[in-house]
């Protein structure tokens, strides 16, 4: 199957103002330079909000972390668990086809897909409400054949009971989600034959089911709303909770030096410096500015590793426009850049002054050839 955008896109997207919260609470996990490792959480809870990954989503998680879109997309479109394409109003049907659940029916519940819902996976259903696919192994194989359905495992399905729970579905009903065969949980089908004495005290539900029916959620799509934000990482009062390195007091500046130079020094120093120690000892200083691109117009910035659309728009209205400018960043010109970048580190970390230097040099970096053999789409 392929998996790209859809040919469809809405004009825009924007995360609700309690998921955009959340959302920044989840970049604040990570270290300085390293916010992209928070693309899958963010690109998860886009879909969680509008159900499935139109380019503007995927575009507006790229500029939260400073990434290049077609970086974002590469995520998006490798796990196959992002719908790609709009689904269901009401619920994505996910159908387990996998060994033990196509032998134990999972084609027969294939077949109530296509007869209630639409003939071929990632159809939206005439109404709206519905759409559906096959999937592999959810993991639930002794309690096949089972269907994953919005947050929550509905198993030991047949043609009739996974009928009925597609038709409560379509009528605005949540049915209770697990073992639907009068099962409590994975034990065998004639009933436990240990650990009995556990039997009295459990819960109407099994664990997962009692979960799911407390919390509701199944088939919701996700405001941000539902649970307190919870930031433990931050501290008791909210912020980012201090530590022995941000506790010290500045170094005295050193003396200004090509950035390059100094890469090159400490490539041969040894051992070398914790990069937040080094960023703590450097003072900052405005490099020279520019009013607007010379004459010839302005570089492709975003032929630097780590330049995306929207880091471009900043670098120019800091007044960077050519390769030529950042390359002649010294570490004190890098802090005053970095200090004004929503997130720390990147420069050194994507080595935009090395790049720049070859760029601004006429040579081609690696990341500059990809770039552009992969078209316009970064553009
Ligand atoms: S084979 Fe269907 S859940 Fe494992």
């Amino acid at each position: 199957m392929l998996r790209r955008l859809h040919p469809e896109q809405p004009d825009s997207f924007a995360f609700t103002s309690a998921n955009q919260a959340w959302a920044e609470a989840q970049i604040t996990k990570y270290p300085e330079g390293r916010q992209a490792s928070a693309v899958i959480p963010l690109l998860w809870r886009a879909q969680e909000q509008e159900g499935w990954l139109s380019r503007p989503a995927i575009e507006s998680v790229a500029d939260m972390l400073g990434m290049a879109y077609i970086r974002v997309l590469e995520v998006a479109s490798f796990y196959f668990m992002f719908q790609l394409q709009p689904v269901g109003s009401v619920a994505h049907i996910q159908v387990c086809g996998t060994t033990s659940c196509m032998i134990c029916g999972a084609e027969d519940l294939i077949a109530v897909c296509r007869e209630k819902i639409a003939d071929k996976p990632h159809v939206v259903s005439p109404d709206g409400k519905l759409s559906w696919e096959e999937v592999e192994c959810l993991g639930s194989c002794t309690n096949a054949p089972m269907a994953q359905i919005g947050k929550d495992y509905y198993e030991d399905l047949t043609s009739e009971s996974f009928a009925r729970i597609i038709d409560d579905l379509t009528a605005g009903k949540v049915p209770v989600p697990g073992p639907q065969n009068g099962r409590y949980g994975a034990e065998p089908l004639k009933g436990l034959t240990s650990l009995t004495e556990y039997e009295s005290g459990r819960t109407q539900y099994n664990a997962s089911v009692q979960l799911a029916a407390d919390i509701g959620d199944s088939v919701k799509r996700i405001d941000g709303t539902e649970v307190p934000l919870l930031t433990p990482w931050l501290g008791e009062d909210g912020k980012t909770a201090s530590t022995k390195a941000s506790e010290k007091p500045p170094a005295a500046p050193a003396a200004p030096k090509p950035a390059v130079k100094q890469a090159e020094e400490a490539k041969a120093a040894k051992p070398a410096a914790k990069p937040a120690e080094k960023a703590d000892a450097t003072a900052e200083e405005q490099p020279h500015t520019l009013q607007a691109a010379r004459e010839g117009g302005a570089d492709d910035l975003k032929l630097l590793k780590g330049v995306g659309p929207k880091l471009e728009q900043t670098l120019n209205e800091l007044g960077f426009y050519h390769f030529d400018q950042i390359a002649a960043w010294t570490p004190a010109h890098v802090a005053w850049v970095d200090a004004r970048l929503k997130f720390k580190g990147r420069i050194e970390r994507d080595g935009w002054i090395e790049q720049a230097a070859q760029l601004a040099a006429g040579e081609e970096t690696d990341f500059a050839k990809r770039a552009k053999d992969e078209g316009t789409y970064e553009k």
